[in-house]
């Protein structure tokens, strides 16, 4: 059995002060090295707010996280931004490149929010991941000029930067159309059979979703279905 990589425990969500809506009620799910994993459910039933959850984008109203056997559910939005900058990629469906910025500076951007700058070594990886998604011959583009699936490439890049160990997405193929969606998902598989990272997709795809090892339904803000397709 593969290594937990990230757990939560009783992990509930709530919003409001006087009309207090449960988004997410009493979550409880492990989350192993390697794994390729689909968050699946109707539009509301509390899938990104899961997930921002599992990035540190956003903290739980009860419940425990622990990353690695070590409980983060305590951090400080400081102790967060930089577990999430060390340990988890994003992927979007809006991918949110920065227009203006070439894509080559668009890959950097993980880098500088880490140190402040960007070395030749640093440059030489943006570099290789961006010839490994197939944007070679792009690098000095601005990626406004770029079309949606190039773009999702780029930011597919960019979320490798930093070597981490999970990377979560959502909805990464909402926008593209169904040839370009595919590629995406075999990039997705290929990075995470080749550097075992863990990716976390949220999709309405169910293409993505059935090529998925393990598949999770959500609904109503509860995990309804928990299902392992290849066990290892
Ligand atoms: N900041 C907030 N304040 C109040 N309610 C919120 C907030 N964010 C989300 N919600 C509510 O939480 C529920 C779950 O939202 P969430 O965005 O997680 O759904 P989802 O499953 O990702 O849906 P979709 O498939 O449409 O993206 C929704 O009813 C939403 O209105
Ligand atoms: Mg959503």
């Amino acid at each position: 059995m593969s290594k937990k990589i990230l757990q939560l425990l009783n992990i509930d969500k709530f919003y409001g002060e006087e009309v207090i809506i449960k988004v997410l009620k009493n979550i409880n799910l492990t989350f192993y090295e390697g794994e390729f994993i689909a968050i699946i459910g109707q539009s509301g039933s509390g899938k990104s707010t899961l997930l921002n959850i599992i990035g540190s984008l956003d903290k739980p109203s009860a419940g425990k996280i622990f990353f690695k056997e070590k409980d983060i559910s305590d951090f400080s939005r400081d102790e967060m931004a930089l577990f999430r900058n060390r340990s988890i990629g994003f992927i979007f469906q809006f991918h949110y490149l920065l227009p203006e910025f070439t894509v080559l500076e668009n890959v950097l951007i993980p880098t500088w929010i880490k140190t402040g700058y960007d070395t030749d070594d640093q440059k030489n990886r943006a570099l290789k991941l961006l010839e490994y998604v197939g944007l070679k011959d792009f690098v000095n583009r601005t990626s406004n000029t770029l079309s949606g699936g190039q773009q999702q490439r780029v930011a597919i890049a960019r979320a490798l930067m930093n070597e981490t160990d999970i990377i979560l997405a959502d909805e990464p193929t909402g926008n593209l159309d169904s040839e370009s969606s595919s590629q995406i998902y075999r990039l997705l598989r290929e990075i995470n059979l080749e550097f075992k990272t863990t990716f976390i997709i949220v999709t309405h795809d169910s293409r993505i979703s059935n090529m998925c090892d393990r598949v999770i339904e959500i609904m109503d803000g509860t995990i309804i279905k928990d299902e392992q397709k290849n066990p290892t």
